[in-house]
């Protein structure tokens, strides 16, 4: 273990302290256990590069324990088995207990991943509560139905869905305590069991959350909580060959390594993956509000956003206007660590994120970029980068085709004479389809529009707006599957189909 003295920003509360500072462990069949191999490894301060504890590296041996413990607890534990309704109050008893600690996960995800304490506590927190109480519903609801056959009237023929099984969760380190809901309600709901493994780079709410299932009282084994790296832990949990199903967020390159290794015994995968989410102003919107809009559709969480709008596309028109008002909502965002109340921006993740960001800076500048607002980190501290509004683009540049995952839009305009089908073309390509944003008051051109984008989630005059019903996932390389809403419930369960003949 690392003798480094943890820096821990003095604004953290005093649940959060006293968690931090407590020893972390890994949460396997019930129990709160080291790594099997003792190693740990530090966790840091985004927004100043120091290490704040350290949390466990868990190997393929705890993998393995993990795996034995979601087997046992689905193929002869309680849970399965467990009533509908009683699994649901389970779920609700874990949404309560988390709502009353909303202050303490709010600063736990600000201090861990950089993201201002102020969005956490009001958009992270309460949409992890909401998809618990949301998902917790469906447990009573997985439902089947009755069907006609065309063989003959004296057959009864029926479906019913049952849990997929054992599942592989491996989510990122964006919204980690989001992503650990929107991963773990629909397995506890169709009644799979989990071993959940949370990003090194931002695993305290992960661990804390562990606390509050061992406290809400699921049986041993059902949610097993990993923390580790990519390759010694998660490359193992993704290709064991007791895990039925993976169910994976983060990058497209690990994704597509994912889906060959799960060949080896064909479990069912999902994928969450990047995107390159274009924002598509007209020239009749309601211009104020399109602006704002595309702001905060790349600037949110830092641009740290699958669905970030990256690429805006507005109308020639107005396009000086919207790069002006961008750039000066850009200039006067108020930067800082998470945890200052004030802060509307925080830092990057990561170092390694930082890096990929400024990489990227760089290259639109070398290839052309014009910058209108930002174009550099911020400080000389911490993984600050400035909102950044980059014009004079084209596809073929590296920061057009590429997801960025920072706060960087690249601008590009259309002309007058452009039908929504050449526009569409220009919004569509990219390997990419997970959302798009449309700005106008035509209701019929929005429509028209949203028929055209190649992407799960279309939002018209307004964008990143997720609800627990709402299904969520990629068109192309953004993915496989869909998560949240009814959509996931298939992709947890098998359906049965089972013929009486009368
Ligand atoms: P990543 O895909 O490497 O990490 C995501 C998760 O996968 C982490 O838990 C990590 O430990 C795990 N992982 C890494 N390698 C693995 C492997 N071989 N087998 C199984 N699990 C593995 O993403 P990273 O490196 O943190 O970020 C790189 C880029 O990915 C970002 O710049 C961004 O473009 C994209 N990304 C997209 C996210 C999304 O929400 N769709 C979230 C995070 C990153
Ligand atoms: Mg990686």
């Amino acid at each position: 273990m690392a003798a480094a003295a943890p820096a821990i920003d003095p604004r953290l509360g005093a649940d959060a302290l006293s968690f931090v500072n407590s020893r972390h462990q890994l949460y396997i069949d019930g129990k709160f256990t080291a790594s099997s191999n003792g190693k740990t490894f530090a966790v840091y301060n985004p927004a100043t590069g120091e290490e704040i504890c350290q949390v466990p590296e868990a190997d393929h041996v705890d993998v393995d324990r993990a795996v034995h413990a979601a087997r046992r607890a689905f193929d002869s534990g309680p849970w399965p088995a467990m009533l509908p309704s009683k699994r649901g109050q389970l779920m609700q008893r874990l949404a309560e207990l988390l709502e009353q600690h909303t202050d303490e996960f709010a600063e736990l995800e600000s201090l861990d991943n950089g993201k201002p304490v102020s969005v956490a506590r009001v958009a992270d927190v309460p949409l992890a509560v909401d998809l618990f109480r949301y998902m917790s519903g469906w447990s009573t609801k997985t439902l089947g139905s009755t069907i006609p056959l065309s063989a003959g009237n004296d057959y009864l023929s029926y479906t019913v869905r049952e849990p997929i099984g054992v599942v592989a969760q491996i989510i990122p380190w964006n919204f980690p305590l989001l992503m650990a809901a929107w991963k773990l309600g629909p397995a506890l709901a169709t009644g799979c069991t989990v071993i959940l493994k949370l990003a090194e780079q931002t695993p305290l709410t992960g661990l804390r959350l562990a606390q509050l299932i061992d406290q809400a009282g699921f049986p041993p084994g059902v949610v097993n909580v990993l923390t580790g790296f990519g390759e010694p832990c998660g490359a193992p949990l993704a290709a064991h060959d007791r895990v039925d199903k993976v169910a994976f967020t983060g990058s497209t390159e690990v994704g597509k390594l994912i889906a060959k290794t799960a060949t080896g015994n064909l479990k069912k995968v999902t994928l969450e993956l990047g995107g390159k989410s274009p924002a598509i102003i007209f020239p009749d919107a309601d211009m104020d509000a399109a602006i704002a809009g595309a702001a905060s559709a790349i600037f949110f969480n830092q641009g740290q956003c699958c669905c970030a709008g990256s690429r805006l596309f507005a109308h020639e028109s107005v396009f000086d206007k919207v790069i002006d008002g961008m750039s000066n909502i850009a200039a006067k965002i108020k930067i800082g660590p998470g945890l200052d109340p004030a802060t509307e921006l925080g830092p990057l993740v990561s170092e390694e994120q930082f890096d990929r960001v400024t990489g990227f800076l760089k290259s639109g500048k070398d290839q052309g970029a014009k910058v209108n607002a930002g174009g550099n980190r911020s400080g000389d501290r911490g993984y600050f980068v400035q909102p950044t509004v980059l014009s004079d683009v084209q596809p073929g540049m590296k920061v057009v085709d590429e997801e960025i995952f920072g706060p960087v839009v690249v601008a590009q305009s259309f002309a007058t004479d452009a039908d929504l089908d050449r526009l569409a073309a220009q919004a569509n390509d990219t390997i990419y389809g997970l959302a798009a944003s449309i700005w106008t008051r035509d209701i019929s051109a929005a429509h028209k529009m949203a028929r055209r984008i190649k992407a799960g989630t279309v939002w018209v005059n307004c964008h990143n707006v997720f609800d627990a019903a709402l299904p969520f996932g990629g068109y192309k390389q953004s993915g496989w599957g869909r998560e949240m809403g009814a959509e996931v419930l298939n992709n947890y369960t098998e359906v049965k189909a089972v013929t009486v003949k009368l």
